[in-house]
């Protein structure tokens, strides 16, 4: 039937071939178009004559049927050209290449306007709006990328390419047969040009990502401080009996209605034993007296995301083992946040984190030697934090103006060799730190983060 309906509209939509009048409705993230050319220019200066850049946009994934997943911009692209649209592609070349009577170093590829399409989808970027809005020239129809490849690699070395498949390789079922794609395209490309190296990995891109500029601060401030209201609201409403879906339904509801477009990750909302699962997303249990919850959750603004974690006692006071065990935790966060310092290794903090707690837990009697630590905080302590919630950079000394999560925990599933007062806690608090000349800066500090911070916040209701 709807298959059917489908059809009827885009047989009758074949007569209406008139580009539709609404204007281009994309809101801007304030970052002007100069700001993304220097990134295109620092990023071809980083690279030699004979070598040739090409970055494609994330494929459009398909849900079912005529449905597809909601459209997500590969970082790379976006980052350097502020487009959203789909089936578009950046080809940079430092060597330059002769468009009329000028010599150019870009070229954009996107899809002329379709009107049959837009009755389905609305108005979408052609080449005359990438040109007008985006200020990318020249910018040619997409399907003229195959011969403007051809001719452009000639007498070239390299081929850098940024492929922007969220799924680099799919699982083939009944055997289990795993298929590279991003290989393929690599393998693809080499056949077509044997003479070329054709390489994957943009380190250049990766350590200009890695170092946000001011544009990209105050996107990062904003998700941070639509998300910590978010934090605010939903824990002064939870209440023992509550489901986890409501406490997750209750946090991104505040997203977007502060102008939140996604979120930056699936929203992580476990209680009881649900805690001590590190990405767990399911947040279909009903809480129950006595619990802790663990709320992981980003509202990602203009494509960059926060990355936030409280964990809270449902009935609004903590029990003395989970005080004990947070207090913790919060004793190496703050030792870990101390050690995100201008030149030390990216590693620093997880080292002065996990010290902390090596001790605490032996203190405590949980574990009886150091090494024993990574049954119960078994991950690591930061990740830059960006467009994307694992973020691209180069994991060498932490610098000024990079982002980081401090995200130390305690993981404490039942059934655990230590005695069974302890089982069922699982705890991480999470921050977002900006690295700067001057020291850390924990752009998520004004959330409660102490325990008496948050007892007294729930009990604000
Ligand atoms: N929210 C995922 C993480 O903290 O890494
Ligand atoms: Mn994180
Ligand atoms: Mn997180």
């Amino acid at each position: 039937m709807q298959r059917l309906l489908t059809f009827c509209l885009v047989v009758c939509s074949c007569t209406a071939q008139v580009l539709l009048p609404y204007p281009l409705d994309t809101p801007g993230d304030g970052i002007p178009p100069e700001v993304y050319r220097g990134r295109r220019a620092q990023l071809l200066s980083a690279h030699t004559e004979r070598s040739v850049i090409l970055l494609l946009s994330a494929d459009v994934r398909n849900r079912q049927n005529d449905v597809d997943y909601e459209y997500r911009q590969n970082s790379n692209l976006l980052y350097v050209t502020g487009c959203t649209e789909p089936r578009c592609a950046l080809l940079l070349v430092p060597g330059g290449i002769r468009w009329h009577d000028s010599i150019v170093n870009e070229v954009f590829f996107i899809p002329p306007r379709d009107p049959e399409r837009e009755v389905w989808s609305g108005v979408q970027m052609g080449p005359d709006e990438a040109e007008r809005i985006l200020q990318i020239r020249p910018t040619l129809a997409y399907a003229s990328l195959p011969a403007v490849l051809d001719s452009v690699l000639a007498g070239k070395d390299t081929l850098y390419i940024a492929s922007g498949l969220p799924t680099p390789s799919v699982l083939l079922p009944i055997w289990g047969t795993r298929i590279d794609v991003e290989r393929l395209l690599r393998d693809s490309l080499q056949k077509r040009y044997p003479n070329l190296v054709v390489r994957t990995s943009l380190r250049t891109l990766a350590a200009m990502r890695q170092h946000k500029d001011t544009h990209e601060v105050r996107l990062l401030r904003r998700a941070i401080e639509i998300t910590l209201d978010a934090f605010e609201a939903t824990m002064r409403a939870a209440r023992p009996g509550m489901n986890e879906y409501e406490l997750e339904a209750l946090m991104e509801y505040h997203f977007r209605r502060a102008g939140a477009e996604d979120v930056g990750y699936p929203s992580i909302v476990g209680s009881g034993y649900n805690s001590c699962i590190l990405h767990y997303q399911k947040n279909r249990r009903t809480t129950q007296v006595g619990d802790l919850v663990l709320a992981d959750c980003g509202a990602e603004y203009h494509g960059y995301t926060a990355d936030i974690t409280r964990t809270f006692p449902i009935s609004g006071r903590f029990t003395p083992e989970q005080r004990a065990l947070y207090l913790l935790v919060l004793e190496a966060q703050d030792s870990a946040i101390a050690a995100a310092q201008v030149g030390a290794p990216f590693r620093a903090t997880h080292r002065a984190a996990e010290s902390v707690i090596a001790r605490g837990l032996m203190e405590l009697g949980i574990i009886s030697s150091p090494a024993e630590v990574r049954r119960y905080f078994m991950h690591g302590t930061s990740h830059y934090l960006g467009l994307d919630v694992h973020d691209a950079g180069t994991y060498g000394p932490l610098s000024d103006g990079t982002v980081i999560t401090v995200e130390p925990g305690i993981y404490i599933p039942p059934g655990s060799p230590c005695p069974e007062r302890w089982w069922n806690i699982g705890i991480r608090i999470e921050d977002d730190i900006l690295v700067t000349e001057r020291g850390p800066i924990n752009l998520s500090a004004r959330l409660a983060r102490h325990p008496d911070a948050i007892e007294v916040l729930m009990q604000s209701r």
